[in-house]
């Protein structure tokens, strides 16, 4: 349990696990801003994508989704990091999966206009807002039933029931979801999207394909073919926008998976990160394909949350202190930005550490780990958790996250997702989930 009350704590009890955490309690370098192909985001604290699973049934922005962002865009937030968007209806996470198609582009931009203007209106500035593109792949649900397509077998999931052959998706499906990324770039541009995410995280299709050592053709095997869907991807949609719209990626560099499942890791050596081949893929988007900004992750959050949204309850006994899944977290990223300290790079996995994430951060920046810092549940509990970071008021307590993990239980009940320990509407959501 976090029982840390002060910073030294935290500080001290980071030493007793031979873990460092920076730290600084000035976090004024979080109101600093940052550019990006001209444009600026104006401080750096990013909201991380945060599925609501509450759009409507043809993939709009409902009653929920608008009240999420509308909270986001008060926030202070200098960047928002707009949830899992499908490109296909096939590759719905679940049946409110939101839905990026030209029928939809109305809908997305008057919440857009609403993010701005109430950001505007709050804070004084508005922020960026970028779509994440995705195609949930393995864990397609788009009737609310399991509707696997994925990159290949895998034992380590489907251990003795493997997912049908025909359920493995081919090259050419792979080809024409590349062309499709770069119609959902422009599509963004159009609905009024400053960027968008190529999605290549927590093993739904693009960051599955990372790892597929073991599938053969032009998508398998080799360090070329694995990474051929996100570089194609990225290439498509750069050429599909105006020169100023952002092109990323929301990128696993560790897997935590042992080889021959799991990028970023060891080939000899199990689960012991290895950051050989994100270095590489990051070098050729960054320095050959123009890519300038990053948003790290590691982990998966159904097999390994621990790894992915480090928490004091798990789904399972704690296999490790929650410190070092955050300290596992830092060091993969700052090995990213040492490689590349031109390139933009965003951290994940601070809510574990409550009121102390801020003085985190911040330090965590001084001593290069990454550039901005990203928030997913702290932003769901907090509503205006960076206005109050940047104020210099810092975090409080009894507002911040408390990693009980139930935001995601919603998500795997097929519930709507949000913060049922400081929100109402899903502490009812969750007793009804959990009274069935
Ligand atoms: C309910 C829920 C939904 C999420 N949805 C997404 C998503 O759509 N896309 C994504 O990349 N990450 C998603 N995440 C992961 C978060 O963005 C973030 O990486 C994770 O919660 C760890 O950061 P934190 O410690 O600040 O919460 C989700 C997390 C939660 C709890
Ligand atoms: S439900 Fe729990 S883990 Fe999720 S945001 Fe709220 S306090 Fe954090």
């Amino acid at each position: 349990m976090f029982r840390c009350k002060s910073a030294a704590e935290l500080l001290e009890e980071a030493e007793k696990q031979q873990i460092h955490l920076p730290f600084q309690e000035d976090v004024s370098l979080l109101a600093t801003q940052v550019f990006i192909n001209g444009r600026e985001i104006p401080n750096r604290i990013a909201i991380q994508p945060m599925e609501g699973c509450d759009g409507t049934a043809d993939g709009k922005p409902a009653e929920l989704t608008l009240r999420r962002y509308d909270k986001f865009a008060r926030s202070g937030a200098g960047l928002i990091w707009a949830e899992a968007t499908a490109v296909w209806e096939e590759g719905r996470a679940n049946p409110r999966q939101l839905w990026i198609r030209e029928e939809n582009l109305d809908a997305f931009r008057a919440m857009n206009d609403r993010i701005r203007e109430i950001s505007m209106k709050e804070n004084g500035f508005v922020p960026l807002i970028f779509m994440q593109a995705t195609h949930s792949g393995r864990y397609s649900k788009p009737e609310g039933v399991p509707a696997p397509l994925i990159a290949y077998n895998n034992p380590l999931f489907e251990k003795d029931s493997p997912i049908p052959a025909e359920r493995i998706v081919t090259d050419d499906y792979l080809h024409r979801l590349v062309e499709r990324m770069g119609e959902a770039a422009k599509l963004a541009e159009k609905a009024g999207f400053d960027g968008v995410d190529i999605k290549s995280c927590h093993r739904y299709l693009g960051s599955e394909l990372l790892s597929a050592y073991t599938r053969p053709g032009n998508f398998g095997g080799s360090f070329e073919n694995r990474t051929r869907f996100l570089r194609e991807s990225i290439a498509g949609a750069k050429a599909a926008v105006s020169s100023n719209f952002i092109v990323t990626s929301r990128l696993n560099i560790y897997d935590g998976f042992p080889y021959p499942y799991g990028f970023g890791v060891n080939e000899k050596d199990g689960l012991i990160p290895d950051m050989t081949e994100p270095k590489k893929l990051i070098g050729i988007l960054h320095k050959e394909l123009g890519v300038d900004l990053l948003d790290i992750t590691i982990g998966n959050p159904y097999v390994n949350p621990h790894v992915n949204r480090p928490a004091d309850t798990q789904p399972y006994a704690l296999p490790e202190e929650p410190l070092t899944g955050v300290a596992r977290m830092l060091d993969c990223t700052r090995q990213i930005q040492a490689a590349y300290p031109d390139l933009t790079v965003i951290g994940s996995g601070l809510s574990y550490l409550r009121q102390f994430a801020p003085g985190v951060a911040a330090g965590a920046i001084r001593e290069g780990y990454f550039q901005i810092a990203g928030f997913g549940r702290m932003a769901f509990a907090y509503p205006e958790f960076a206005k109050d970071i940047l104020s210099g008021k810092g975090l409080d307590p009894k507002q911040c996250c408390i990693t009980c993990g139930k935001c995601s239980q919603l998500m795997r009940f097929g519930s709507k997702a949000g913060c049922v320990v400081r929100d109402s509407v899903y502490t009812r959501l969750y007793q009804e989930a959990t009274a069935k």
